[in-house]
C-alpha cells in the first residue's frame, strides 16, 4: 500500500463537504479493498471437522471451495486466538498462537495457502482495545504492586471514598453492569479498580503506555510475516478515553457500542466536532495510533488492509478513521441500521458516499454480522431492538419470517450493487434468520449473564450454519454436536437444497456476485434515477440500472433486460420489497 495511492487530502470543512457533486465521487487507488466483496466467516459456527460441536480452521480449509464459488473476493475470520472464551474469541489470551479449540498454526498456515490457492484474500480480527484476564500480561500486572508498570500497561485506578471502596467512575459496561471490577491483593486485601468496556474478564489495555503500542506492532507483524491480507479491527474507536475519566451517563439507559443510526438527527452533513462521543469513545488520540499501524502494513508487499470496527456518529466522524494515512475502510453501521424505508435509504448512501469520498476512502456495506440481529429478521421487527440486545421467545414485534427474507433478498441485492466494498456475514447467502427460540439455557453471549437475563445477547445470530438438509447438524460436522442448539425447521436453508435451485437465495447471491463483477459495479458510482416515485430507490451504476421498490403499490418496469431480480417478477411491474437489475435492451 503506497500513500501516493491515495490523494493528499485531509477532510474538507462541513461547507465544503456539503457542496460535494450529488453524483459519487469514485474512490481512488486500484487496491483490491476497495470493491471486494468480503465474507465473514465466524470460526466457531462455521464448519467442525473434529466433531466437537465448535467449529475450527480445518473445517473452514474444507469449505472454502464453497466461498470461491460463491463469488466472494476475501474472508474475514473472527478471533481464532488462544482464548478462554468468555467472549467467543474476543478475550485473548495469547495473539501470537491458535486456540487449541480451532487448530494449530500449521492449520492456518494451510488455510491461507489454500486460500490463496482459490485466490481468496484472508483478514484476521485483531482485538487490541482489551485482553483477556488470562493473558500472561494482565496476570503479571495483578501480581505486581499499585503503581508498577505491568500495571500500567492496563486502566488500573484507586477507588474513591475512605477504603477506595467506591468506583473510579460511573461507566457502564456495553455487556451490562459496571465497567470497573476490583481486584483482591495477593495478601487477600482489597486493591484497586481496573477498566473494562465489556466484561470483567476482558481488562483495558492501557493504549497512553507506548510498551503497549510495541507489542502490538509485532502481533501485526508476525500475521503479516505469515501472509495474512490484513486485519479487521475491533473497537477500533475505544482505546483511547477521556483524561481523567470524568462520569459519564449516557442518553439511553445501559452503554452501547457508541453512535451509528444518528445520522437522522443531522441535518444535512454536519461537523464531526459538534457531536460530541462518550468519555471513552472515539477519542481524537486513537488516530495516532493508526497512523502508526498504517506504517506497519506499508512496510508489506500487495495492499494489505485495515478495517475499522469503529461504532461513531455521524458518517464524516467515520471517515476520519480512513483519512489517506490511516485506516482502509470502516465498517459502514449508519447504512446497517437504516430503516427499510427510501428516503433514509437513499440519503444514507448518498452521505456514505460524501463522507468517505472526502477522504478518497471507499464506502463500505455491510447488512449483517455476529454482533446484530440477522438483517432476514431484523428488516421485519416491528418493535425496536437496540444493537447487542438480541430478540428471544419473549421479545416483542418479532417479524414474520417471509416478509424478513423477502426484504433481505432486496436489500442485498441493492447492496451488491452500491461502488465501494461489501461485507457480508456467513449464512446470509442462505437467507437464514436469527434463531429467536433458542432456550435459555443454551445462551453463551455475557451480555444474557451480565444483564441477568434482561438482554437475550447476540447467540441468535451464531448459530452453527446448515450444509446439507439432512446430515445431523445440517453438515456443521459428522457428530450432530452444536455449541448452540440448531433449529429444527432449518433444512430448506442448507447449503445443498439450494444449490442449482433458480430463484433460491444461494443462486440470488452467486448471480449478483458475478454480474457484479462482470459489470464492475465495485469500482463504479451512484447516479440516482428518479422517476418512480418516493418509496422506490433507483440508482444507475455504470450500464446496470438497480430499481427496489420499497412501497406497498407495484411499480412498472422500465424497458430493460432484467438480469437480476430479488423475487420473480410476472408482467412489467416490480412488487413490494423487491430489487431488480435491469441492462438497456
Ligand atoms: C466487538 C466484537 C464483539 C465483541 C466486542 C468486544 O464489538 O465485534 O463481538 O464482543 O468487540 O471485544
Amino acid at each position: 500500500m503506497t500513500l501516493e495511492s491515495a490523494p493528499d487530502s485531509v477532510v474538507p470543512a462541513a461547507p465544503e463537504r456539503a457542496e460535494l457533486p450529488k453524483a459519487m465521487i469514485t474512490a481512488t487507488g486500484d487496491e483490491w479493498w476497495r470493491s471486494a466483496v468480503i465474507y465473514q466467516i465466524y470460526p466457531r459456527s462455521f464448519a467442525d471437522s473434529d466433531g466437537n460441536g465448535i467449529g475450527d480452521l480445518k473445517g473452514i480449509t474444507h469449505r472454502l471451495p464453497a466461498l470461491a464459488e460463491l463469488g466472494v473476493d476475501a474472508i474475514w475470520l473472527s478471533p481464532f486466538f488462544k482464548s478462554p472464551q468468555k467472549d467467543a474469541g474476543y478475550d485473548v489470551a495469547d495473539y501470537c498462537d491458535v486456540d487449541p479449540l480451532f487448530g494449530t498454526l500449521d492449520d492456518f498456515d494451510q488455510l491461507l495457502e489454500a486460500a490463496h490457492g482459490l485466490g481468496l484474500k484472508v483478514i484476521a480480527d485483531m482485538v487490541p482495545n482489551h485482553t483477556s484476564d488470562q493473558h500472561v500480561w494482565f496476570q503479571a500486572a495483578l501480581a505486581a504492586p499499585e503503581g508498577s508498570p505491568e500495571r500500567d500497561r492496563y486502566m488500573f485506578r484507586d477507588g474513591k471514598g475512605p477504603n477506595g471502596d467506591i468506583m473510579p467512575n460511573n461507566w457502564e459496561s456495553v455487556f451490562g453492569g459496571p465497567m470497573w471490577e476490583r481486584v483482591i491483593n495477593p495478601d487477600g486485601s482489597k486493591g484497586q479498580w481496573y477498566l473494562h468496556i465489556f466484561d470483567k474478564s476482558q481488562p483495558d489495555l492501557n493504549w497512553e503506555n507506548p510498551w503497549v503500542r510495541e507489542q502490538f506492532f509485532g502481533i501485526l507483524r508476525f500475521w503479516l510475516d505469515r501472509g495474512v491480507d490484513g486485519f479487521r479491527v475491533d473497537v477500533a474507536h475505544g482505546m483511547i478515553k477521556e483524561a481523567g475519566l470524568p462520569d459519564y451517563t449516557p442518553p439511553e439507559e445501559g452503554a452501547s457500542m457508541g453512535g451509528a443510526a444518528a445520522t437522522d438527527l443531522i441535518p444535512g452533513i454536519a461537523d464531526p466536532e459538534v457531536v460530541p462521543d462518550p468519555p471513552y469513545w472515539g477519542q481524537p488520540g486513537v488516530h495516532e495510533i493508526w497512523r502508526g499501524w498504517h506504517e506497519v502494513l506499508a512496510e508489506y508487499e500487495g495492499d494489505r488492509v485495515l478495517c475499522a470496527e469503529a461504532w461513531v456518529d455521524p458518517l464524516t466522524k467515520v471517515a476520519l478513521w480512513v483519512r489517506p494515512d490511516e485506516m482502509s475502510q470502516a465498517f459502514n453501521f449508519a447504512y446497517m441500521f437504516t430503516d427499510w424505508k427510501a428516503k433514509p435509504l437513499r440519503r444514507v448512501i448518498q452521505e456514505s458516499i460524501d463522507a468517505f469520498a472526502g477522504v478518497g476512502a471507499p464506502s463500505t456495506w455491510v447488512l449483517s454480522n455476529h454482533d446484530v440481529v440477522r438483517h432476514a429478521s431484523r428488516l421485519a421487527l416491528t418493535a425496536d431492538s437496540p444493537q447487542g440486545a438480541g430478540i428471544g421467545p419473549n421479545s416483542p414485534g418479532k417479524p414474520d419470517p417471509a416478509v424478513g427474507l423477502r426484504r433481505a433478498r432486496a436489500a442485498t441485492s441493492l447492496m451488491l450493487a452500491l461502488p465501494g466494498s461489501s461485507y457480508l456475514y456467513q449464512g446470509e447467502e442462505l437467507g437464514l434468520p436469527e434463531d429467536m427460540e433458542l432456550p435459555d439455557s443454551a445462551r453463551q453471549d455475557p451480555t444474557w449473564f451480565r444483564t441477568n437475563g434482561e438482554k437475550y445477547g447476540r447467540d441468535g445470530c451464531r448459530v452453527p450454519i446448515p450444509w446439507e438438509a439432512n446430515s445431523p447438524a445440517y453438515g456443521f460436522n459428522d457428530s450432530g454436536k452444536s455449541w448452540l442448539p440448531q433449529p429444527k425447521d432449518w433444512a430448506p436453508y442448507a447449503r445443498d437444497a439450494q444449490e442449482g435451485v433458480p430463484g433460491s437465495t444461494l443462486e440470488m447471491y452467486k448471480a449478483a456476485l458475478s454480474l457484479r463483477s462482470v459489470h464492475g459495479l465495485g469500482t463504479g458510482s451512484v447516479e440516482w434515477v428518479t422517476d418512480y416515485g418516493k418509496k422506490v430507490v433507483a440508482f444507475r451504476n455504470g450500464d446496470v440500472t438497480v430499481i427496489t421498490n420499497l412501497g406497498k403499490v407495484a411499480v412498472e418496469l422500465p424497458v430493460g433486460e432484467i438480469v437480476l431480480s430479488s423475487e420473480e417478477i410476472v408482467g412489467g411491474a416490480l412488487p413490494t420489497d423487491t430489487t431488480v437489475w435491469l441492462l438497456p435492451s
